[in-house]
């Protein structure tokens, strides 16, 4: 809470509100109280500047590209940790120790199982299904085969045991929608491996075949699922917990929040870059008509990628995404065209008042298909990846949102129909 307080006048009378402020000096006027003081509620479409909650997760400075998960800085975890150690910081609040790592990764090793009937479900669905719509039917499923976890207000240890099983099996769930889509047969965890090689494997192992994870990729895909792990109030966060606040499951929660992610200008961006950039690239290459075609507003096409509602300088994860396109692909050997559009599209834009007024810059989703890519991943799967990394993102904020017993998600509205009328016959 602060001292401060806003006055707001509105017909003549004027209401004091409390002002809080959080511990790094962001602050917002609580209105909480507004309706019932003054008969008034706000408006704010796209919650643009609108605060759901209070959050101890993840810190974000859209003016100085800040991003901090539970205070430690991307930077820090992407160079220093894993993605299971940042899954459980983001998850539990701190670090772990080694033997509650050691604990943790153990856990989640013995649930990469999934039910042999899991196939049933997955053979119901044509080989053309888009990836995101299978994961979400998958994730759902668990409230079949895990009935117990309908109740999110079991104990802590079951809680802990839903959030154990939808971790451990997700990577599952992702590479048998992608061996589904090719007509392939799905593989088993091999839990002999950690997270990102065991997932790599189940993605691209052959039978007959002896399937080496190459270590390279192996930490490129783990530092990518690090930097797509938590990013505080976002679309699909938002969505999980609004579920969630109706008191529905963690594993109905998640299938939305993939839905919402779904959605090209949230997570379906970094396909949709790629499928811009080989346009592009078939287009001749010709940056600058593309730069003019974002511009145009006669014009639907916007350079998906760019822009971001809270990044107004520049997306943190953008950076250390770029840097790690250019060391994957020259470690792999491999020149990929359209790494050369991308760049010069972002050189381009930055030159450009057009962009630059309007604070637009790469985002997350504007070079990680370029890697995706790389390591063999096809562009419908791009999503399901930002996915993976999101998941204790969205297990950590449905986690803090029930702890705090936030009242069900409920927005007002201002009604602009028809006034009362009779039916007239
Ligand atoms: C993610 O919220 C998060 O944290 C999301 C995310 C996460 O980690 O969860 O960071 C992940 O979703 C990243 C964003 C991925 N989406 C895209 O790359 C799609 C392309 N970008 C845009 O559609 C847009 O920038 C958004 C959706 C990201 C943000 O939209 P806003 O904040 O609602 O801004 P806006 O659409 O009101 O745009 C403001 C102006 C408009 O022009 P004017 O009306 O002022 O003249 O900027 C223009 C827009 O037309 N604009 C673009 C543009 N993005 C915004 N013009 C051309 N190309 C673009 N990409």
């Amino acid at each position: 809470m602060s001292s401060n307080t806003a006055e707001l006048k509105i017909d003549g009378k004027s209401y004091e509100l409390p002002v809080i402020e959080g511990t790094e000096n962001e602050k917002a006027v609580d209105i909480s109280k507004l309706r019932a003081q003054s008969g008034y509620i706000t408006l704010d479409q796209g919650f643009k500047n609108t605060g759901s909650t209070t959050s101890s997760i993840t810190f974000l400075n859209g003016e100085e590209g800040v991003l901090r998960y539970r205070g430690y800085s991307i930077e820090e975890l992407t160079a220093k940790s894993n993605f299971l150690e940042v899954a459980y910081l983001l998850i539990y609040g701190e670090l772990p120790n080694k033997a509650e790592f050691d604990h943790f990764q153990e856990n989640i090793i013995h649930h990469t199982l999934v039910h042999e009937d899991i196939k049933k479900i997955l053979d119901g669905f044509p080989s053309s299904a888009h990836p995101m719509g299978v994961l979400s039917s998958l994730v759902c499923s668990l409230t079949a085969f895990y009935p117990e976890s309908l109740d999110p207000n079991r104990s802590k240890e079951e809680v802990d045991l839903s959030i154990i099983r939808i971790m451990a099996k997700i990577p599952t769930f992702a590479s048998w929608v992608y061996k589904h889509k090719i007509g392939h047969p799905v593989n088993y965890p091999d839990n002999s491996l950690d997270y990102c090689s065991n997932f790599l494997k189940m993605m691209f192992a052959l039978p007959a075949e002896k399937y080496q994870p190459d270590p390279a990729v192996t930490d490129a895909l783990d530092k990518l699922l690090i930097l797509h792990a938590d990013h505080e109030q976002n679309c699909s966060t938002s969505t999980v917990r609004i579920v969630g606040s109706s008191q529905a499951s963690l594993y109905a929660s998640i299938s939305a929040g993939i839905n919402a992610l779904w959605g090209p200008l949230h997570g379906g961006a970094n396909q949709a870059v790629i499928e811009m950039l080989e346009s592009i690239k078939k287009d001749g290459g010709d940056v600058k008509k593309y730069i003019d075609k974002a511009k145009d507003k006669d014009d639907p096409f916007r350079l998906m990628g760019f822009g971001h509602r809270v990044y107004k300088n520049f997306d943190p994860r953008a950076k250390i995404i770029k840097k790690n396109a250019d060391e994957v692909l020259s470690g792999l050997g491999i020149k990929d065209p359209v790494l050369d559009i991308a760049k010069g599209l972002e050189e381009a834009a930055l030159q450009d008042d057009y962009f630059v007024e309007r604070k637009l810059y790469p985002n997350v989703d504007f070079y990680s298909g370029i890697i995706y890519r790389a390591m063999g991943i096809p562009t419908d799967m791009f999503t399901v990846m930002f996915a993976l990394g999101r998941l204790p993102g969205w297990i950590a904020q449905w986690k803090e949102m029930r702890e705090n017993k936030e009242p069900i998600g409920r927005p007002r509205q201002i009604y602009t129909g028809y006034n009362e009328r009779k039916i007239e016959r």
